[in-house]
């Protein structure tokens, strides 16, 4: 595996691999990276992944200091995963003095974790396209949990033109079904037991929204069941809401590419899931039945 930690170093091994396809992290990797590095395995083409923890995409009051770092020990992941190059540009590789520009994203970046977190989807979407930019990828994959993020890089690489194909890969979950995530390693025991609630309280209510008769009265009251069940867990919730997967806009009743988005805390630890909430399988179902 070639490291490469300047643009010299990086665009002689873009020549030596040909076509590349990317993986961006910001390391602290778990087994849902390397199932990002196996999608991207898939399309043939050499795997490339970056490790840059963004300071552009956390708030004054968040984890940048302390997100967790382990160098070696994600070096020797993606080894293991077959990666043909690692990218570990420094801060000053990635924002040079003088440095002037930013990705400013609107649309669906605007709620969510963008109401909660004001800026960090423009320190997403401005990384992201410098790595697309550094290492020129023709496919670039990101996990399905952080949804939101998958949108708005989308729709950057859409409204600027970028040249690249955005791959979104599957949640990978723990057996009590908490997606994997890098803050994970944060929760103490008697959280981490507790953190499974998030996605039972999920897929409860995926069950009862993936219900062709439901109406609006019954998906707000469900939401509501949800947002109590949560914080009677001792979570605090920041949102539990049913959106259009694509533009993330509030919806009042399940559709056809609707999804649940969630993000609440425990204790320090903020905790993000999602789920599709699959009506054209409802229909389809329906409509064999009456057949
Ligand atoms: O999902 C992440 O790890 C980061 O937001 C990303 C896409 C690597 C940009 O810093």
């Amino acid at each position: 595996m070639i490291i490469a930690r300047t643009i010299e170093a990086l665009d002689a091994a873009r020549t030596t691999l040909g076509p590349l396809a990317l993986v961006p992290t910001m390391g602290a990797l778990h087994a849902g990276h390397v199932s990002l590095v196996a999608a991207a395995h898939e399309s043939g083409l050499a795997v490339a992944a970056s490790i840059f923890v963004n300071p552009l995409q956390f708030g004054p009051n968040e984890d940048f200091a302390r997100y967790p770092r382990d160098e070696a020990a994600d070096l020797a992941a993606l080894r293991a995963a077959g990666c043909a190059l690692a990218w570990l540009p420094d801060a000053s590789v990635m924002y040079p003095s003088g440095d002037a520009t930013v990705i400013e994203v609107a649309g669906p970046a605007q709620r969510w974790e963008g109401a909660a977190r004001p800026s960090h989807f423009r320190g997403v979407a401005t990384v992201v396209a410098k790595l697309f930019g550094q290492i020129r990828p023709e496919r670039a994959y990101f996990g399905e949990k952080d949804w939101q993020q998958v949108q708005v890089v989308s729709r950057m690489a859409r409204d600027l033109a970028l040249p690249v194909t955005i791959v979104t890969v599957p949640t990978m979950r723990e057996p009590d079904g908490l997606a994997l995530s890098s803050r994970n390693r944060y929760l103490a025991p008697e959280e981490r037991r507790r953190a499974a609630i998030l996605p039972a309280t999920l897929q409860d209510l995926r069950a009862e929204l993936q219900n062709d008769a439901v109406a609006e009265s019954a998906t707000a009251a469900a939401l509501e069941r949800a947002h109590t069940r949560l914080r009677d867990h001792g979570f605090a919730v920041d949102y539990v809401a049913l959106v259009d997967a694509v533009s993330l806009e509030p919806i009042t009743c399940p559709r056809a590419g609707s999804r649940l988005l969630a993000a609440a805390r425990l204790g320090a630890v903020r905790l993000l899931d999602t789920m599709s909430v699959d009506m054209t399988m409802v229909r389809e179902e329906i409509s064999s039945e009456v057949h």
